[in-house]
């Protein structure tokens, strides 16, 4: 053998070497990112500190509400994200990474006991220097921060526009257009940092409704965007919020949802019957799921609410329509969301501050009048006579069906 041919076949050795280790490193940095779709098939379900605990809220309720949505049932009947909203947040380090402050002094070790329990965790920023409750913002560290996240095991970004909205303003003065594109950029570079982390994030913005954000929300990556202004634990704000979203179903759908705000069920401001109507609306919405409650002491009454299966089913239907308003008079309104396999649901709602009588025709669904009706908050079957069917709704109140041919 020549010394020529031992170097050829050294060399060739060492290409077949280098081009498998290349092959084997670009397939996986390449891992495809998951789609939208995949992200959120269904609209997100889970819990967030903000409507009962705002700004006071630390590791032990965060721990205590993991614990709790399991031992509820919760889990068992689909919710899964843990969320902690503002003001987890402490100073930046010298290199700039975010430190949570005092109130969460192990936060990786509270992502991994979330984990632990089967759950996923969410955590909360904004684009802007400082958040809504004046805590850090990911203003000139957006890359960093979506790289702290997913170092932690973060599983969900809320990115609520905050003083970003001021510099916007700053920049953008009353050019409408503009502002849109700020905040079109704003969101779309923390979609992009996240996607670059590699790390699945549900990304769900924040910014109260402006600019017509569904009809370009999930082109910056949102899986969901907040459709309206806080919601408060009333019936007045609550139902104002859940009807406005009409006219809205078209920019819903698997990966991409609209999001009326979190739920104030079991925070103590409504009565069982409009508690009743926001989990139906919500549903019949197909909104993100995210009770807001104290879920370490609740009462019965909450629980069930917040676990009828039947109504959440309606929530997560893998169609992934969101229902729309079909008729209204005075106080009476009836929604109908499409259901997988050709069912629809059927919300009854009753606006008004005293009980009405209301008829739901089946003509009204394009369904015949011998079709089958379930009752989702009786828990029973319930006829039409001559396809309608005549019921009392209660004030503030609803009547959800499930309708079948
Ligand atoms: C804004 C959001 C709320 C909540 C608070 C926290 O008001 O809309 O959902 O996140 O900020 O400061």
């Amino acid at each position: 053998m020549t010394g020529m041919s031992i170097t050829r076949r050294i060399l060739r050795k060492y290409a077949v070497l280098g081009t498998t280790l290349l092959v084997a490193t670009v397939l996986y940095a390449q891992k495809p990112y998951p789609t939208a779709a995949q992200l959120s098939p269904t609209p997100p379900m889970g819990w967030n500190s903000w409507n009962h605990f705002h700004g006071s809220v630390n590791e032990a309720d965060v721990k205590a509400a993991a614990k709790a949505m399991v031992s509820s049932g919760m889990k068992a009947a689909g919710y899964k994200y843990i969320i902690i909203d503002d003001t987890w947040q402490g100073k930046r380090n010298a290199q700039g990474f975010i430190q949570p402050n005092s109130k969460f002094p192990d936060m990786p070790g509270l992502i991994k006991y979330v984990h632990s329990l089967g759950l996923k965790f969410g955590i909360y920023s904004s684009p802007g220097p400082k958040t809504c409750a004046g805590y850090t913002g990911s203003y000139g560290h957006v890359k960093q921060d979506a790289e702290t996240y997913a170092k932690w095991g973060v599983d969900y970004l809320k990115y609520d526009l905050c003083s970003y909205g001021k510099i916007i303003h700053e920049k953008a003065g009353n050019n409408m257009a503009k502002q849109r594109a700020m905040q079109e950029a704003a969101y779309e570079k923390m979609h992009k940092a996240l996607v670059a982390t590699g790390r699945p994030i549900v990304f769900s913005l924040c910014q109260y409704g402006t600019n017509s954000v569904w009809k370009w929300g999930a082109s910056v990556g949102g899986n969901l965007w907040r459709t309206t202004g806080d919601i408060q634990d009333n019936y007045a704000r609550m139902a104002k919020i859940g009807f406005n979203q009409a006219g809205l179903a078209k920019y819903a759908g698997p990966g991409h949802w609209n999001d009326p705000d979190m739920l104030e069920i079991g925070n103590g401001g409504m009565s069982v019957e409009e508690e009743e109507t926001h989990m139906s609306l919500w549903a019949l919405l197909a909104a993100p799921l995210i009770a807001g409650n104290d879920l370490a002491h609740m009462t019965p009454e909450t629980l069930a609410i917040l676990t009828n299966r039947a109504v959440i089913a309606v929530d997560q239907d893998k169609l992934g329509k969101e229902g729309t308003r079909i008729w209204q008079e005075g106080p009476l309104q009836v929604w109908v969301k499409p259901l997988e396999g050709g069912a629809k649901a059927v919300g009854l709602f009753n606006y008004s501050g005293s009980p009405h009588i209301m008829t739901f025709k089946l003509s009204m669904i394009g369904f015949p009048a011998d079709a089958h009706m379930r009752d989702l908050w009786k828990h029973e079957n319930v006829h039409a006579k001559d396809g309608k069917y005549t019921v009392e709704i209660p004030r503030h109140g609803v009547v959800m069906l499930r309708v079948t041919r």
